[in-house]
């Protein structure tokens, strides 16, 4: 965070986005896999209508960092680049096991 340097793979996911005070409901989100690893990638099985929907369809966790609200916004043309760009990536193994980390519970290491 402090100095812009990856922590890991790109795209591969597992950092563990501290509970932002704004907006918080007091959990820790862990950002997904997103290369496309048949085996640990999160969107490995989204077509890119799947991947459009949802976008579409916005926030789910109250808490995460992931600007949903304006990524709602964001015409399907650009989703569309967005998810071949994604796809075109080289497969990293990252498996991610959960996503939700509540108040207190121990933190996967990143
Ligand atoms: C164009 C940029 C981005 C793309 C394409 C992207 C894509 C995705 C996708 C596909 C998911 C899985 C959603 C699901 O399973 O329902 C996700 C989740 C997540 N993303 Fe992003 N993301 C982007 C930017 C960001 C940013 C800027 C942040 C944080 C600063 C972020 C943090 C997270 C977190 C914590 C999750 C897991 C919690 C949640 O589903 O809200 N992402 N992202």
């Amino acid at each position: 965070m402090k100095t812009g340097e990856f922590t890991g793979a790109p795209f591969a996911g597992g950092f563990a986005l501290p509970p932002d005070p704004a907006m918080s409901d007091g959990n820790t989100y862990v950002s997904p896999n997103l290369t496309p690893d048949p085996e640990t990638g999160h969107i490995y099985n989204w077509d890119e209508q799947t991947f459009i929907n949802r976008f579409k369809a916005g926030r789910v966790y109250k808490g995460s960092a992931m600007p949903w609200g304006a990524f709602s916004r964001i015409n399907d043309l650009e989703l569309k680049a967005i998810y071949r760009y994604l796809k075109s990536l080289e497969p990293v193994k990252n498996k991610i096991p959960k996503i939700v980390y509540g108040p207190g519970e121990a933190l996967p290491e990143s």
